[in-house]
């Protein structure tokens, strides 16, 4: 600890601080630009200047570390004449005519600065360039003649995405932001996270989407759970008069700390599936309109005449609170086959591994943090769990090793160390071989390795070493199996863990995959000798594949949030909600349970999920309970 002196009041510190941290935690405010809380201090925009006693000139606060007795001014007559300065530069390097841009008005962090210096006008001609538009990318505009060369979007790209697109060409007032090798960012290899427009103090990196939609203060912001995949990422959902602005990652998320991927962040704002808005009833072969009383009474009348010989399956993008409900009312009409479109997949496979283990085998995602070395198999885990691929490429230049084996083409080509191409149903049996050679040693067994799947000695060489060398390895398992490979390749993966002293996670799939798995509704869906199923897909986007198991039910009862060949083939269609307008409880791949806010208010008439259950139980003098928590608490995750 050190003590300094900040505006004349006395602190004790710790050392590793910078004046900027110091300050905010004395509430002492410093005004910033290029500084962000989740990037390395970069010192580039100098706002943030400070005097310190010794210091012949004024001092970044963001990049200058505390010292023992130091004294600091940082709102000296000299460094507020030095921040208006600056921002009039800044102001006149590039088109800052503000009342056009799309974040005027509170949402640009410089426009707020210079109005907090007391800025009306500027004070020198302005002497800028017009710069091009990028429009090239379907989600993000870069308007360069807003750009302040502040560097947080390559900064973010760079560390939190790890995905390396951004860069500056040239330098000083000429520098221009480009992607690549300076190719339209629509063509380059941005995947489209929108990290960079989620840092971007102004108007330069524009969320087509929501440009013009309402600035913050206009916005109501509603901090709830990502339901795109397992991981549930924490996210701000912004609206306006009930209409979705745009969703921004929670910096303070305890799982991605902020990044989230295009599947949370803009595939919400472009979502043109059509919604079932009224219930319906299949009257003389064609589906009629309905009230929501009809269309229940049909429905429970139907599954009560069939009762055990209804099949009955549920989304597992429902909430623990409606798998729960779903069950519950199954179970009571004697239904038997009861099942999520999880059927039997990746995350069962390693429930069935947790039971039959009867321990725990996976570690928690924050040991990707200090991992030294990565392995990742089954699954490109940059599509379909990508904020976890975001961790993993983010660590690699500090050194850390990855490893991948796929027989595809994936998004860690660029980024891996070593890639093996191995087929997805010889993975378990390849892995097995590597936990032989990881504990051997023998040049016998990596000879019988490289025989048998056509890869070169050298390279199965030096992944055993790597493996065998690292201090915190962790291996990634994926859901990308065909259903009888998953135990075996699961098994293996965790012997390999074992083997190496490593960590073991898998991805799993859906928001509440795991938490269908704890309920028991993970078995393969079998509809074939069900007089009646009743299907609550919610607002899920299901296989073609999928879709086809319900070809031939004689009486299809889908409870549904958009028009879908389901909803299309159904006999009674039942509205609700979409993941927006519900709130619940998510088993993610983590094993925690998280929280989902509604941000959105449905149409009227419109229930979710969990209000159509009870409905449902209530027309058929069914209980329901609350007990879901006990039941997932109880299991082991
Ligand atoms: S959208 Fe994501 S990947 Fe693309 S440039 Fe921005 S931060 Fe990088
Ligand atoms: S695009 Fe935005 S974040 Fe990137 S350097 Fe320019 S102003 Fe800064
Ligand atoms: S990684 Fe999954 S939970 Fe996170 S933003 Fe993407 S889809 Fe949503
Ligand atoms: S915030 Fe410190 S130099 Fe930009």
């Amino acid at each position: 600890m050190v003590n300094i002196t900040i505006d004349g009041i006395k602190l004790e510190v710790e050392e590793n601080l910078t004046i900027l941290e110091a300050a905010r935690l004395a509430d002492i405010e410093i005004p910033t630009l290029c500084d962000h809380k989740t990037l390395t201090p970069y010192g580039g925009c100098r706002l943030c200047v400070v005097e310190v006693d010794g210091s012949r000139t004024l001092q970044p606060s963001c990049t200058l570390p505390v010292a023992k007795d130091m004294v600091v001014r940082t709102d000296s007559e000299k460094v507020r004449a030095a921040r208006k300065f600056i921002l009039t530069m800044i102001f006149s390097e590039r088109n800052h005519f503000c009342p056009y841009c799309n974040v005027t008005g509170g949402d640009c962090e410089l426009q707020n600065s210079a109005y907090a210096e007391g800025m009306t006008h500027w004070p020198i001609q302005p002497n800028w360039q017009p710069y091009p538009v990028d429009a090239s990318h379907p989600f993000i505009i870069i308007e360069h003649n807003r750009c302040i060369l502040c560097r947080r979007c390559v900064r973010a790209c760079n560390e939190l995405v790890g995905n390396f697109t951004l860069e500056f060409s040239d330098r000083g007032a000429n520098s221009m932001l480009i992607a690549d090798l300076d190719v339209p960012l629509g063509e380059s290899s941005c995947i489209g996270c929108g990290t960079c427009v989620q840092v971007c103090p102004t108007g330069t990196l524009i969320d087509l989407w929501s440009a013009y939609q309402g600035r913050e203060i206009e916005v109501d912001s509603t901090n709830t759970i990502c339901q795109g995949c397992s991981i549930g990422c924490s996210i701000n959902v912004l609206t306006r008069d009930n209409r979705l602005v745009r969703i921004e990652g929670d910096w303070d998320g305890e799982i991605n700390g902020g990044v989230i991927c295009d599947v949370g962040r803009f595939l919400p704002m472009v979502e043109d599936r059509e919604r079932v808005m009224t219930p319906q009833v299949r009257l003389n072969g064609s589906l009629k309109s309905a009230i929501l009383e009809e269309a229940l009474k049909t429905a429970s009348d139907k599954m009560k005449q069939s009762g055990k010989n209804t099949a009955a399956v549920a989304s597992t993008r429902l909430s623990l609170e409606s798998l729960y409900s779903f069950k519950a009312i199954c179970e009571q009409l004697g239904i038997t086959k009861i099942t999520s479109t999880e059927e039997g997949s990746s995350t069962s496979a390693a429930y069935s591994l947790l039971e039959e283990s009867g321990k725990t085998f996976e570690s928690k995602f924050a040991d990707v943090k200090d991992a030294d070395c990565f392995l990742v198999f089954g699954e490109d885990i940059t599509k379909d769990h990508q904020v976890v691929s975001f961790f993993v490429k983010r660590a690699l230049p500090a050194g850390v090793k990855l490893i991948q084996i796929s027989d595809t083409d994936t998004g860690l080509d660029n980024f891996a160390d070593f890639s093996l191409n191995v087929k997805t149903h010889k993975i378990a049996n390849f892995l097995s071989g590597l936990v032989a050679m990881v504990s051997s040693k023998s040049t016998a067994d990596l000879m019988a390795l490289s025989k048998e799947y056509g890869l070169d000695e050298e390279t199965l060489q030096k992944v055993s070493q790597t493996l065998s060398n690292a201090a915190k390895p962790v291996v990634i398992a994926g859901t990308r199996f065909d259903f009888d490979d998953q135990l075996k390749s699961l098994k293996s993966g965790v012997r390999l863990a074992e083997a190496i002293n490593g960590k073991f996670i898998t991805t799993k799939g859906n928001i509440n995959s795991m938490g269908a798995a704890q309920l028991g509704m993970n078995n393969p869906v079998d509809v074939s000798d069900a007089e009646v199923v009743f299907l609550a897909v919610g607002d899920e986007k299901l296989s073609q594949q999928f879709v086809k198991k319900f070809d031939n039910v004689p009486y299809l009862i889908v409870m549904g949030s958009y028009v879908s060949p389901l909803t299309a083939a159904a006999d009674v269609v039942i509205p609700v909600t979409n993941w927006l307008e519900q709130s619940g409880h998510f088993l993610n791949f983590d094993g925690n349970i998280l929280e989902a806010r509604a941000a959105l208010t449905a149409s009227e008439g419109i229930f979710s999920n969990f209000e159509m259950f009870e409905k449902i139980a209530g027309e058929m003098d069914l209980k329901i309970t609350s007990e879901w928590e006990n039941t997932v608490r109880e299991q082991p995750s």
